[in-house]
Order: structure tokens, then sequence, then C-alpha cells
């Protein structure tokens, strides 16, 4: 028997990984602070409960595989409200995006045919394209110019005879950043010139700090119908990432048919969970407005602690919920496992995502770590307190540092 050339490309997911150092460590009596998972913690608005509560059908049935005609409905109507017209046959509704990223490789990829994706990026992406036999060119990136990406000459120095898509992530995780209007053109314009697929995921969406940015959607630019699909999702939007509900969102009929068979292959997506995301995409405008608000406080908090940390690179996100930082340590991986094993203040300690693994260049991302602001204004105040008198502790007992003063 053998496991597959793809299977074995994938790596186990690197958010997950110290979950058992976890548990050993909340076996001990330590309190953690996770700053590791893109979890929000906001309250998911009560009429998806409601809208559960109501199901009453006798049957729990199937429902028709590109998705509830309800939920459909009203995923065209909040686009409609973003300025962007929809046929109901441009939608089909997944298991949360990541389905939605999955079927979009299958559908697109060949084996050893490219995608371009600016690094550091999600790392279940490496997952969704290595299952497809693809490959990722990593565009580069780097901490002292805030991770940004957009560059033409840059972009284009990556395309050939094999690539088939430019991947990007707006608002991006892990790194906060957001594409201008102009950006978002050049790289629209760099799809269509070069016959390319453009993969938008736009799950954190809603997540813009400057209001300058308003709700950018790259479905605005009506010239890349043909190359243009949109990852969505309702997990980061509404608080809701148990729903698992999202869709690919794409006017391309031959992608659609494509993306159909797998999602007839699949059968359908949980019934009752597009039930209650449907009620979901009836809440309150000012949903959005508090969410916003509240995680840009956070994100104030964050880089306002971590820039008082000595050494810590960090350029202010702009858009979704994490921090991409460099630490003065030599390696974070390492680092979190110690903060898990060996160290503790006053019975505290944090976790956060070792940032190599958001890379594809080997060597590249060591002394980085992706902070998710996902805790209250007084839970991170107090975790970046515990990292940074982790890091000095880290500095001198392990790397031996002896330049900072140390509290054992
Ligand atoms: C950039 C990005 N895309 C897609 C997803 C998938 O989310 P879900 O499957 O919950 O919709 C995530 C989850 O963290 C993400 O960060």
């Amino acid at each position: 028997m053998q496991i597959s050339i793809n299977a074995n490309r994938c790596e186990p997911s690197p958010m997950r990984k110290f979950h058992p150092y976890a548990v050993a460590a909340e076996a001990q009596g330590k309190k953690i602070y996770h700053l590791n998972i893109g979890q929000p913690d906001l309250p998911t608005p009560p009429a998806y409960y409601e809208a559960i509560r109501n199901f009453d059908e006798k049957t729990l049935a199937y429902d028709a595989s590109p998705g509830n005609a309800g939920l459909i409905k009203a995923v065209q109507k909040y686009y409609k409200k973003l300025n962007v017209s929809l046929d109901p046959q441009d939608i089909l509704i997944t298991t949360g995006g990541s389905e939605a990223l999955l079927l979009t490789c299958l559908s697109i990829l060949d084996p050893y045919t490219e995608v371009i994706i600016p690094e550091p990026y999600y790392p279940n992406y490496t997952t969704f394209v290595h299952a497809a036999g693809g490959v990722i060119r990593a565009l580069p990136t780097n901490p002292w110019e805030g991770y940004r990406y957009a560059s033409r000459e840059r972009i284009e120095s990556l395309i050939t005879k094999n690539t088939r898509a430019i991947m990007i992530t707006n608002p991006g995780n892990p790194t906060g950043v957001v594409l201008s209007h102009e950006e978002m053109r050049m790289i629209a314009d760099i799809a269509k010139e070069h016959d390319l697929f453009l993969i938008c995921d736009e799950v954190y969406r809603e997540f813009c700090y400057d209001d300058k940015f308003g709700v950018p959607t790259m479905a605005h630019f009506r010239d890349i119908d043909e190359n243009l699909v949109i990852i969505d999702s309702v997990s980061k939007r509404f608080s809701a990432c148990g729903a698992r509900i999202g869709c690919v969102v794409t006017r391309n009929k031959e992608l659609q048919s494509a993306l159909l068979k797998f999602c007839q292959s699949r059968l359908s997506v949980a019934t009752i969970d597009q039930i209650g995301a449907t009620a979901l995409y009836d809440v309150d405008h000012e949903f959005f407005q508090i969410a916003k608000d509240e995680y840009r406080r956070r994100r104030d908090t964050v880089v306002s602690k971590l820039r008082q940390i000595p050494g810590v690179v960090v350029e202010e996100p702009m858009g979704a919920f994490y921090v991409m930082a460099s630490l003065p340590v030599d390696d974070t991986d390492k680092f979190q496992y110690w903060l898990l094993e060996q160290f503790s203040d006053r019975g505290d300690t944090v976790m956060f995502a070792p940032g190599a693994p958001f890379y594809e260049t080997p060597g590249k991302g060591l002394n980085e770590v992706r902070i998710a602001y996902v805790l209250n204004q007084a839970d991170l105040e107090r975790a970046m307190d515990v990292l940074a008198k982790g890091i000095a502790l880290y500095q001198h007992q392990v790397m031996k540092v002896k330049s900072h003063s140390v509290e054992a």
C-alpha cells in the first residue's frame, strides 16, 4: 500500500501542532493566552441560532449541490449592497472558504502547474495547491517593507508557461496588508494580460481599519470576469467559524461547470448550517461596525505593546485580525516550545503561530510570528506583557544574550 505523492507533499497544520504541548502546560496549571488561531471571540449573531431552532422539517435532507437557494439569494443580496451584481449560478456554496479553495485548486490545476502566491501566506494554501498536484511560486516580501507585494515587475518575473493562477488574500492573513485600489487594478491587469486565473481570497473583506479602503472586492473589475475567482466565507465576517459555510464566486462559466462537478460529488453542504448562515446575512450593518471598531482597538494595543519590546520589527497591519512581527529570538518555533514547556510568568504563558510555515522559501520567517488579536483588551495586554517577559528570559537563558536586564 502507498500514500499518494500529493498527500505526502502536504504538511500538518502549523497552527495545531503545539496542541499536545498546550494540553500538557494546562495540565501543569498554566494559563495560556491563545494568539495562535484566527478564531474570533466576538459572539455570533443570535439570528444564526434562532434560525436553526426554528428549523422544523421532519427529515433532514441533502440540500442542492450548488447550495441552498435561500442562502444563494442572501449572498447575492449582500454583494448587491457592495455594488456587485451576480447571477445565482455565479455563487457556489461550500463547506467554508476552505472547501472553496480546495475545489478551486482541483478545478484549475494540473500536476506541476504553478500558482503565484505572495509569501508569507495562509499555510493551508500549501495543502490545497499540493492536493491538486500544483506548485507554489512564492512572491517574496519582507517585514521591513510591511510585507507589501504589489509590484508588477516582481509578479511578472514569476510567470512561466506553467503558471495557471495568481492567488492573493486581501486583506491579508498573516500580514494584514490591504491592497490600494491601484494595486488591485494592477494585479487584475496582470491576470488579464497573461490569461491567468486570479484567485482572490476575500474572507476578511469587512476588516479594513482605514475607512479609505471601504469593503474591498475585486468583483468590481468587470473586465476580469473570466479570470476572477473570489473565495468567501461567513466564518470571520459573522464570527461564525463553526458554521462551516463559505462560497466560490466566479462569472467564468467553464469554471462554474468544473466546480459544480466537485460540488455534486460531495452531494451537499450541511443543510442546517446553510439555514443559519442565511439568517446571518440579514444582521444589521451595525454588527460589522462594532466588530471592526473592536478589532481596530485591539490592533492598536498589540502594535503599541510590540513596539515597546526591544528588537521587535512590526508594521501596523491595515486589515484582518493578525499582525506579523519579527522577534529578537533565534527561532520562534523553538521559542514556542520553550514558552509552553519551560516558562511561565505568574502561571501564565502565551501561544502564537511561528512564522516559518507561512513561507514557501526554506529558511524564511524563522524569527517571525503571527499574532491573532482575538482576545479581549485586558487579556491582550496581559498576553503581550507575558510575551515581552518570555522574550527577555529566553534571550538570557537560551540564547545567552547578556545585554538585557532580566527578572527570572
Ligand atoms: C485567508 C483565509 N482563507 C480561508 C480561510 C478558511 O476559513 P473557513 O474555512 O472557516 O471559511 C481562513 C481561515 O482562517 C483564512 O485565514
